[in-house]
Protein backbone atom coordinates (compact mmCIF):
# COMPACT_ATOMS: atom_id res chain seq x y z
CA UNK A 1 0.00 0.00 0.00
CA UNK A 2 1.07 3.38 -0.65
CA UNK A 3 1.36 6.40 1.52
CA UNK A 4 0.39 9.38 0.59
CA UNK A 5 3.26 11.47 1.10
CA UNK A 6 3.14 14.62 3.64
CA UNK A 7 4.38 17.15 0.83
CA UNK A 8 1.20 16.14 -1.73
CA UNK A 9 -1.16 16.80 1.21
CA UNK A 10 0.19 19.70 1.78
CA UNK A 11 0.49 20.75 -2.31
CA UNK A 12 -3.46 19.40 -2.37
CA UNK A 13 -4.41 20.92 0.62
CA UNK A 14 -2.81 24.56 -0.91
CA UNK A 15 -4.23 24.19 -4.45
CA UNK A 16 -7.85 23.32 -2.96
CA UNK A 17 -7.68 26.48 -0.63
CA UNK A 18 -6.86 28.67 -3.78
CA UNK A 19 -10.01 26.56 -6.46
CA UNK A 20 -12.65 26.46 -4.22
CA UNK A 21 -15.29 23.87 -5.92
CA UNK A 22 -12.56 21.68 -8.17
CA UNK A 23 -11.89 19.79 -5.23
CA UNK A 24 -13.48 16.82 -6.86
CA UNK A 25 -11.45 17.09 -10.02
CA UNK A 26 -7.85 17.56 -8.52
CA UNK A 27 -8.08 15.01 -5.75
CA UNK A 28 -9.23 12.35 -8.14
CA UNK A 29 -7.03 13.49 -10.29
CA UNK A 30 -3.56 13.66 -8.86
CA UNK A 31 -2.24 9.80 -8.61
CA UNK A 32 -0.26 8.82 -5.31
CA UNK A 33 3.64 9.36 -6.03
CA UNK A 34 5.61 6.47 -4.40
CA UNK A 35 6.75 8.26 -1.53
CA UNK A 36 11.04 8.27 -1.64
CA UNK A 37 12.23 10.60 0.26
CA UNK A 38 9.86 13.41 0.20
CA UNK A 39 11.86 16.31 -0.50
CA UNK A 40 12.82 15.68 -4.74
CA UNK A 41 15.71 13.63 -4.02
CA UNK A 42 15.46 10.78 -5.30
CA UNK A 43 18.81 9.64 -7.48
CA UNK A 44 19.17 7.59 -10.54
CA UNK A 45 22.05 5.58 -11.58
CA UNK A 46 23.80 7.39 -14.24
CA UNK A 47 21.66 10.35 -14.03
CA UNK A 48 21.63 13.41 -11.76
CA UNK A 49 18.00 14.51 -12.37
CA UNK A 50 18.88 17.75 -10.21
CA UNK A 51 21.85 18.15 -12.69
CA UNK A 52 19.53 17.84 -15.06
CA UNK A 53 16.79 19.98 -13.66
CA UNK A 54 19.83 23.08 -12.76
CA UNK A 55 20.61 22.70 -16.61
CA UNK A 56 17.18 23.22 -17.96
CA UNK A 57 16.73 26.50 -15.61
CA UNK A 58 19.68 28.07 -16.74
CA UNK A 59 18.93 27.40 -20.23
CA UNK A 60 22.10 25.15 -20.67
CA UNK A 61 19.80 22.60 -22.41
CA UNK A 62 17.44 23.76 -24.61
CA UNK A 63 15.28 22.31 -27.24
CA UNK A 64 14.25 19.06 -24.90
CA UNK A 65 11.07 17.09 -25.84
CA UNK A 66 10.75 15.63 -22.67
CA UNK A 67 12.01 15.09 -19.47
CA UNK A 68 13.95 12.18 -19.14
CA UNK A 69 11.92 8.81 -17.96
CA UNK A 70 13.99 8.01 -15.28
CA UNK A 71 13.22 11.75 -13.25
CA UNK A 72 9.79 11.31 -13.27
CA UNK A 73 9.28 10.04 -9.79
CA UNK A 74 11.65 13.24 -9.45
CA UNK A 75 10.02 16.02 -11.12
CA UNK A 76 6.73 14.69 -9.59
CA UNK A 77 8.25 15.16 -6.18
CA UNK A 78 9.29 18.31 -6.66
CA UNK A 79 6.57 20.04 -8.54
CA UNK A 80 4.05 18.41 -5.69
CA UNK A 81 6.27 18.80 -2.77
CA UNK A 82 7.57 22.49 -1.28
CA UNK A 83 10.47 23.06 -3.34
CA UNK A 84 8.79 24.21 -6.38
CA UNK A 85 6.31 26.42 -4.33
CA UNK A 86 9.26 27.66 -2.28
CA UNK A 87 11.16 28.45 -5.45
CA UNK A 88 8.39 30.35 -6.72
CA UNK A 89 8.33 31.86 -3.51
CA UNK A 90 12.13 33.32 -4.11
CA UNK A 91 11.35 34.73 -7.59
CA UNK A 92 8.58 36.55 -6.39
CA UNK A 93 9.95 37.75 -3.95
CA UNK A 94 12.61 39.42 -6.00
CA UNK A 95 10.07 40.96 -8.38
CA UNK A 96 8.43 42.59 -5.57
CA UNK A 97 11.69 44.21 -4.21
CA UNK A 98 11.98 45.27 -7.79
CA UNK A 99 8.75 46.83 -8.57
CA UNK A 100 8.55 48.33 -4.91
CA UNK A 101 11.75 49.90 -5.32
CA UNK A 102 11.06 51.85 -8.48
CA UNK A 103 9.90 55.45 -8.37
CA UNK A 104 6.86 54.86 -10.71
CA UNK A 105 5.48 58.01 -12.77
CA UNK A 106 1.77 58.06 -11.89
CA UNK A 107 0.63 57.89 -15.45
CA UNK A 108 -1.01 54.55 -15.72
CA UNK A 109 1.91 53.58 -18.55
CA UNK A 110 3.69 51.61 -15.88
CA UNK A 111 2.76 47.51 -17.35
CA UNK A 112 4.26 44.18 -15.45
CA UNK A 113 3.89 41.27 -18.53
CA UNK A 114 3.10 38.21 -16.93
CA UNK A 115 2.67 34.69 -18.90
CA UNK A 116 0.09 32.68 -18.45
CA UNK A 117 0.87 28.78 -18.19
CA UNK A 118 3.10 27.99 -15.72
CA UNK A 119 3.34 31.69 -14.63
CA UNK A 120 -0.01 32.80 -13.59
CA UNK A 121 -2.11 29.71 -14.14
CA UNK A 122 -0.57 25.83 -13.39
CA UNK A 123 -1.56 22.83 -15.62
CA UNK A 124 -0.08 20.43 -12.68
CA UNK A 125 -3.43 18.67 -12.76
CA UNK A 126 -2.74 17.79 -15.78
CA UNK A 127 0.81 17.15 -16.26
CA UNK A 128 0.71 15.39 -12.93
CA UNK A 129 -1.24 12.51 -14.28
CA UNK A 130 0.47 13.05 -18.27
CA UNK A 131 3.82 12.14 -16.23
CA UNK A 132 5.49 14.71 -15.71
CA UNK A 133 6.59 15.97 -18.74
CA UNK A 134 7.66 12.79 -19.45
CA UNK A 135 5.30 12.25 -21.81
CA UNK A 136 5.45 13.86 -25.58
CA UNK A 137 3.14 16.91 -25.66
CA UNK A 138 -0.02 16.39 -26.82
CA UNK A 139 -1.96 19.41 -28.03
CA UNK A 140 -5.38 17.52 -28.12
CA UNK A 141 -5.36 16.48 -24.41
CA UNK A 142 -3.80 19.69 -23.73
CA UNK A 143 -6.46 21.80 -25.31
CA UNK A 144 -8.85 19.45 -23.73
CA UNK A 145 -7.55 20.13 -20.07
CA UNK A 146 -7.29 23.79 -21.12
CA UNK A 147 -10.77 24.66 -22.43
CA UNK A 148 -11.94 23.25 -19.18
CA UNK A 149 -11.16 26.28 -17.41
CA UNK A 150 -10.03 24.99 -14.03
CA UNK A 151 -6.32 25.55 -13.87
CA UNK A 152 -5.47 26.72 -10.49
CA UNK A 153 -3.23 29.70 -9.75
CA UNK A 154 0.00 29.75 -8.55
CA UNK A 155 -0.46 31.09 -5.30
CA UNK A 156 3.05 33.17 -5.12
CA UNK A 157 2.13 34.54 -8.61
CA UNK A 158 -1.01 35.64 -7.91
CA UNK A 159 0.61 37.19 -4.47
CA UNK A 160 2.79 39.54 -6.72
CA UNK A 161 -0.03 40.10 -9.25
CA UNK A 162 -2.31 41.79 -6.14
CA UNK A 163 0.90 43.46 -4.88
CA UNK A 164 1.49 45.14 -8.43
CA UNK A 165 -2.39 46.07 -8.45
CA UNK A 166 -1.51 47.88 -5.35
CA UNK A 167 1.24 50.02 -6.76
CA UNK A 168 -0.29 51.44 -9.49
CA UNK A 169 0.99 49.05 -11.95
CA UNK A 170 -1.21 48.14 -15.23
CA UNK A 171 -0.69 43.94 -15.83
CA UNK A 172 -0.14 42.86 -19.17
CA UNK A 173 -0.87 38.78 -19.87
CA UNK A 174 1.11 37.27 -22.61
CA UNK A 175 0.80 34.24 -23.73
CA UNK A 176 1.17 31.33 -26.42
CA UNK A 177 -2.07 30.35 -26.23
CA UNK A 178 -4.37 30.89 -28.98
CA UNK A 179 -7.35 33.72 -29.73
CA UNK A 180 -9.76 30.56 -30.15
CA UNK A 181 -8.85 30.27 -25.85
CA UNK A 182 -9.74 33.99 -25.08
CA UNK A 183 -12.89 32.90 -23.32
CA UNK A 184 -11.83 29.85 -21.29
CA UNK A 185 -8.44 31.93 -20.52
CA UNK A 186 -9.97 35.20 -19.21
CA UNK A 187 -12.86 32.94 -17.42
CA UNK A 188 -10.09 30.78 -15.95
CA UNK A 189 -8.04 34.17 -14.41
CA UNK A 190 -11.10 35.73 -13.24
CA UNK A 191 -12.35 32.62 -11.21
CA UNK A 192 -8.79 32.02 -9.44
CA UNK A 193 -8.56 35.56 -8.54
CA UNK A 194 -6.80 37.56 -11.20
CA UNK A 195 -9.61 39.98 -11.72
CA UNK A 196 -8.21 43.03 -13.75
CA UNK A 197 -6.15 43.38 -16.48
CA UNK A 198 -4.91 45.84 -19.19
CA UNK A 199 -4.33 43.22 -21.99
CA UNK A 200 -4.62 40.01 -22.47
CA UNK A 201 -2.80 39.28 -25.76
CA UNK A 202 -3.09 36.22 -27.80
CA UNK A 203 -1.32 34.24 -30.26
CA UNK A 204 -2.99 35.46 -33.09
CA UNK A 205 -2.84 33.59 -36.74
CA UNK A 206 -0.23 36.21 -37.96
CA UNK A 207 1.98 34.45 -35.63
CA UNK A 208 1.14 30.77 -37.03
CA UNK A 209 4.49 29.00 -37.32
CA UNK A 210 5.91 31.58 -35.69
CA UNK A 211 8.02 31.08 -32.29
CA UNK A 212 7.00 32.00 -29.13
CA UNK A 213 10.43 33.79 -29.00
CA UNK A 214 9.27 35.98 -31.80
CA UNK A 215 5.85 36.14 -31.14
CA UNK A 216 6.52 38.05 -27.56
CA UNK A 217 9.45 39.84 -28.96
CA UNK A 218 6.94 41.15 -31.09
CA UNK A 219 3.63 42.00 -28.78
CA UNK A 220 5.90 43.46 -26.34
CA UNK A 221 7.82 46.07 -28.82
CA UNK A 222 4.02 47.14 -30.17
CA UNK A 223 3.50 47.77 -26.10
CA UNK A 224 6.43 50.20 -26.19
CA UNK A 225 5.69 51.58 -29.00
CA UNK A 226 2.05 52.41 -27.83
CA UNK A 227 3.75 54.46 -24.63
CA UNK A 228 4.12 51.75 -22.18
CA UNK A 229 6.76 51.02 -20.04
CA UNK A 230 7.59 47.45 -19.47
CA UNK A 231 8.67 47.97 -15.73
CA UNK A 232 9.26 43.67 -15.09
CA UNK A 233 8.01 40.54 -17.05
CA UNK A 234 7.55 37.18 -15.56
CA UNK A 235 8.01 33.69 -17.11
CA UNK A 236 8.25 30.28 -16.46
CA UNK A 237 10.24 29.93 -20.20
CA UNK A 238 13.39 31.95 -21.35
CA UNK A 239 11.09 32.62 -24.38
CA UNK A 240 8.92 34.52 -22.21
CA UNK A 241 12.19 36.28 -20.83
CA UNK A 242 14.67 36.94 -23.66
CA UNK A 243 14.34 39.14 -27.03
CA UNK A 244 13.16 42.48 -27.66
CA UNK A 245 11.67 45.04 -25.28
CA UNK A 246 11.93 42.54 -22.50
CA UNK A 247 11.40 44.95 -19.59
CA UNK A 248 13.11 46.58 -16.85
CA UNK A 249 13.96 43.34 -15.31
CA UNK A 250 13.15 39.66 -16.05
CA UNK A 251 11.72 36.56 -13.61
CA UNK A 252 12.31 33.44 -14.73
CA UNK A 253 9.26 31.41 -13.01
CA UNK A 254 10.87 27.19 -12.36
CA UNK A 255 9.76 24.52 -15.13
CA UNK A 256 11.30 21.34 -15.29
CA UNK A 257 8.53 19.54 -17.24
CA UNK A 258 8.32 21.20 -20.61
CA UNK A 259 10.33 23.65 -23.22
CA UNK A 260 9.30 25.80 -25.48
CA UNK A 261 11.43 27.68 -28.17
C1 LIG B 1 10.45 60.41 -8.53
O1 LIG B 1 10.00 60.84 -9.82
C2 LIG B 1 9.47 62.16 -9.82
C3 LIG B 1 8.84 62.42 -11.19
O2 LIG B 1 9.46 61.67 -12.21
C4 LIG B 1 10.60 63.13 -9.48
O3 LIG B 1 10.11 64.46 -9.46
C5 LIG B 1 11.15 62.78 -8.08
O4 LIG B 1 12.25 63.59 -7.77
C6 LIG B 1 11.56 61.30 -8.03
N1 LIG B 1 11.93 60.95 -6.67
C7 LIG B 1 12.99 60.22 -6.37
C8 LIG B 1 13.18 59.89 -4.93
O5 LIG B 1 13.78 59.81 -7.23
C1 LIG C 1 -3.52 12.45 -27.39
O1 LIG C 1 -4.67 12.68 -26.61
C2 LIG C 1 -5.86 12.25 -27.22
C3 LIG C 1 -7.02 12.73 -26.36
O2 LIG C 1 -6.89 12.32 -25.04
C4 LIG C 1 -5.80 10.74 -27.37
O3 LIG C 1 -6.99 10.29 -27.99
C5 LIG C 1 -4.60 10.38 -28.22
O4 LIG C 1 -4.47 8.98 -28.29
C6 LIG C 1 -3.35 10.98 -27.65
N1 LIG C 1 -2.26 10.79 -28.59
C7 LIG C 1 -1.13 10.20 -28.26
C8 LIG C 1 -0.11 10.10 -29.35
O5 LIG C 1 -0.94 9.74 -27.15
C1 LIG D 1 -17.51 32.32 -22.35
O1 LIG D 1 -17.42 31.41 -21.26
C2 LIG D 1 -18.47 31.50 -20.34
C3 LIG D 1 -18.15 30.60 -19.15
O2 LIG D 1 -17.62 29.37 -19.56
C4 LIG D 1 -19.76 31.11 -21.03
O3 LIG D 1 -20.84 31.23 -20.14
C5 LIG D 1 -19.99 32.05 -22.24
O4 LIG D 1 -21.11 31.66 -22.94
C6 LIG D 1 -18.77 32.06 -23.15
N1 LIG D 1 -18.93 33.11 -24.16
C7 LIG D 1 -18.61 32.94 -25.43
C8 LIG D 1 -18.78 34.10 -26.32
O5 LIG D 1 -18.17 31.87 -25.86
C1 LIG E 1 13.79 50.77 -17.87
O1 LIG E 1 14.09 50.42 -19.20
C2 LIG E 1 14.01 51.53 -20.10
C3 LIG E 1 14.16 50.97 -21.50
O2 LIG E 1 15.28 50.16 -21.62
C4 LIG E 1 15.09 52.54 -19.74
O3 LIG E 1 15.00 53.67 -20.58
C5 LIG E 1 14.84 52.99 -18.28
O4 LIG E 1 15.87 53.84 -17.88
C6 LIG E 1 14.78 51.80 -17.35
N1 LIG E 1 14.40 52.25 -16.04
C7 LIG E 1 14.95 51.80 -14.94
C8 LIG E 1 14.41 52.35 -13.64
O5 LIG E 1 15.86 50.98 -14.94
MG1 LIG F 1 4.43 29.59 -19.61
Amino acid sequence: MEILPVALVFFLATIVSTTQGYEPVLTHHIHLLKPKTGGARGSVPGLSCLSWRLAVETNNIINWKKVPAECEGYVGHYMLGHQYRKDSKVVTNEAWLHAKSLNLTKDGKNVWVFDIDETTLSNLPYYAVNGFGTELYNATSFNEWVLKGIAPALPESLKLYKKLLTLGVKVVFLTGRGEDQRNVTSTNLKNVGYHTWEKLILKGSAYTGKTSYVYKSAERTKLVKRGFRIIGNAGDQWSDILGTNVGNRTFKLPDPIYYIS
